[in-house]
């Protein structure tokens, strides 16, 4: 992550916004632990500095975001191996998910396997037009295994997801919008300009209010509807105790734009 060393993960912060970027091209910025690794202290700087308001993952390069776990790394693998590998992607990727501030997935390419994991566990999918996703991962001999077996049917269904996991298919990117996958699909060549845009867009709301509204749906979702919405109040009851509140309220009474103090 410093200057000169070795890395496969890039980091960049401008206006406010972190962009991490996966950075094996060659290998379409498919993922072994030192990546996933890199990826995780790569979040957790942007999460931890006070001067980045919302995280952007994408991939080097033309064709990926990311074309799954490595798959050199994996088919050494024994068992034993293959689960511990699984819940470390898993917990890497829970960083992203439950990450107080929101991250964008950039997805300006493949986004297979891992990949796809990859783009789930983000808050926001913003994909180009070229970018194609899939489960492939029963052609390997595999399941998916860095939470795309749950990822995936709570954001299309599981009758939708049951099929790309089973069958392998890739999708287009206007697919994965269709089926709410993604959340939005813009030209190739505008996606990081586009995406930029959003991030500004998000970097200018209340960062407290913003966490809350993560925590409320990632945490109420797994929740039953009676604590999910106990939970909600909870957290919709704390924002009057913060100056954002305050400032943002008054801002619109007094016909102005709000600036937000993250307190
Ligand atoms: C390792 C990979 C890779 C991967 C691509 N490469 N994907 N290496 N792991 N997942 C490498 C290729 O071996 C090749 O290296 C180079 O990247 C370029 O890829 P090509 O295959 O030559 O490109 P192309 O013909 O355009 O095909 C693109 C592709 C294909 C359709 C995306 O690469 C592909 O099918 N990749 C694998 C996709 C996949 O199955 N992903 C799921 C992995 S399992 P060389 O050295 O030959 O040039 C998984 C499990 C997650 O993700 C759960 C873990 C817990």
């Amino acid at each position: 992550m410093e200057q000169g060393a070795p890395t496969a993960v890039e980091y960049t912060v401008r206006d406010r916004v972190a962009w991490i970027t996966v950075n094996r091209p060659k290998k379409l910025n498919a993922l072994n632990r030192a990546t996933v690794q890199e990826i995780t202290v790569a979040a957790t700087r942007a999460i931890d500095d006070p001067d980045v308001a919302v995280l952007v993952l994408t991939g080097a390069g033309e064709k990926a975001f990311v074309a799954g776990a490595d798959i050199g790394e994996m088919a050494a693998m024994d068992a034993r191996q293959g689960q511990d590998f699984g819940r470390f992607l898993q917990s890497s990727f829970d960083v992203l998910e439950r990450s107080p501030k929101p991250v964008i997935a950039a997805v300006n390419g493949f986004a297979l396997g891992g990949g796809c994991e990859l783009a789930m566990a983000c808050h926001i999918r913003i994909a180009g037009e070229n970018a194609r996703f899939g489960q492939p991962e029963v052609g390997l001999g595999l399941i998916p295994g860095a939470g795309g077996t749950q990822r995936l049917q709570r954001l299309v269904g599981r009758g939708k997801a049951m099929e790309l996991i089973l069958t392998g298919d890739m999708i287009s990117a206007d697919e994965a919008h269709r089926i709410g996958l993604v959340n939005r699909v813009v030209p190739a060549a505008e996606l990081r300009t586009r995406v930029a845009a959003a991030a500004a867009g998000l970097a200018a709301k209340s960062p407290v209010a913003l966490a809350r509204a993560i925590d409320a749906v990632m945490t109420g979702g797994d929740l039953g509807l009676d604590d999910a919405m106990r939970l909600e109040a909870a957290l919709f009851g704390l924002c009057f105790a913060t100056s954002d509140m305050k400032e943002g309220t008054s801002a619109f009474l007094e016909k102005r734009k709000p600036e937000f103090s993250g307190t």
